[in-house]
């Protein structure tokens, strides 16, 4: 088979271990795929900016545009609205599949991208936007499409729960620890998505819509973040047996008439110091899916920072690669059930 053609848009630490693994697994996964994958341009604002070794030099670009309509697989990890929503979609129109980890665009405007793929009859897929490395999107929109889903929980950002840790743990300050996890590469370019809640909402509102086939908006997720959350508060917690966390809770809710409703909320929350997303550590994600058949199932992993992101780029881009070759397409969503959104709800 022809080599597939491969557009990067962005080169931040998530890109560069995009990169970095086609590089050194490149041979591996041509067998994988039954084709090679040819990156044929990096879209980049700065050329001039050193982005080590992995990052071909010669394959920057500040034309994204024009990059995308080369191409037949577009990997968007350069984050942000625009320009990224108007290039992913120029790239689908040009029938190329798509995979990004654009969390924030995913939950502002997602429906848009899903109707202009399902029209062009490309792939859209975006494992990476939610909780790094570890699998959710896959087990949600597949492994339980037969099943009904009542509540996925869990922590789903890592910089905050690196935050959280670091205070509960060696009692550092906030602004200390968010500097260790900027450092460290867990954080958003934009740190306030991270600690206001932002990115959490951005989550919950994909895993949301995913797991109740209907369309929840960053707007239907009641937010608050950590940065109100002190070193007092974390130890008088201590004091009771009490952890805090950043949880992100959606869930299906009956009103007094017995309809159904959807909760979405990411709050700071105390939970017993026994119960399992306590232990929960450094930049570590945990995320709980109940389902009816199915049962409590929990997935556990690296939800933050570049190889881990990549990893799950990596396996979206690869499935992408594959239906290429076979000439088809993935598996769709069900189509959306309007079901009525409510916000904040307790624990
Ligand atoms: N800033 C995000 C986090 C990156 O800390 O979890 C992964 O989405």
């Amino acid at each position: 088979h022809e080599p597939l053609r491969v557009a990067v848009l962005g080169a931040g630490t998530v890109g560069a271990d995009v990169l970095r693994l086609i590089r050194l697994n490149g041979e591996e996964l041509a067998h994988r795929i039954g084709a090679p994958l040819r990156v044929i341009g990096i879209a980049v604002q700065d050329v001039s900016k050193d982005r080590g070794e992995h990052v071909d030099h010669a394959l920057l670009t500040t034309d994204a545009s024009a990059l995308v309509r080369e191409a037949d697989l577009v990997v968007e990890v350069m984050g942000g609205i625009e320009p990224a929503r108007g290039l992913l979609l120029e790239a689908i129109e040009n029938g190329a599949s798509v995979v990004t980890a654009n969390k924030a665009l995913l939950a502002q405007d997602g429906v848009t991208l899903y109707e202009a793929a399902d029209e062009h009859g490309v792939d859209l897929h975006f494992e990476a936007a939610v909780a790094g490395a570890i699998p959710l999107v896959r087990p949600i929109r597949e492994s339980l499409a037969g099943d009904r889903i009542q509540r996925v929980l869990g922590i789903v950002n890592g910089t905050t729960n690196y935050i959280l840790d670091a205070m509960a743990r060696t009692g550092a300050a906030f602004e200390d620890a968010l500097a260790r996890a900027q450092e460290l590469g867990f954080a958003e370019a934009d740190p306030t998505a991270d600690v206001e809640g932002h990115d959490a909402a951005a989550k919950a509102s994909i895993l949301a819509s995913l797991a109740f086939h209907t369309r929840v908006g960053l707007q239907d997720v009641h937010c608050e973040g950590i940065t109100s959350v002190t070193s007092a508060d974390i130890a008088a917690a201590a004091r009771m047996g009490r952890t805090i966390k950043l949880l992100a809770i959606v869930e299906r809710i009956a009103d007094a008439e017995g309809t159904e409703r959807i909760s979405a909320r990411v709050y700071p929350a105390m939970i017993p110091s026994s119960h399992p997303l306590a232990s929960v550590g450094e930049a570590y994600n945990a995320v709980f899916i109940e389902a009816e058949a199915a049962g409590s199932l929990m997935f556990y992993g690296q939800g933050a920072g570049g190889a881990p992101t990549a990893s799950a780029i990596l396996g979206d881009l690869v499935t992408v690669a594959r239906q290429r070759v076979l000439g088809g397409v993935g598996p769709r969503e069900s189509r959306y059930a309007d079901l009525e959104i409510v916000g904040i709800g307790s624990l």
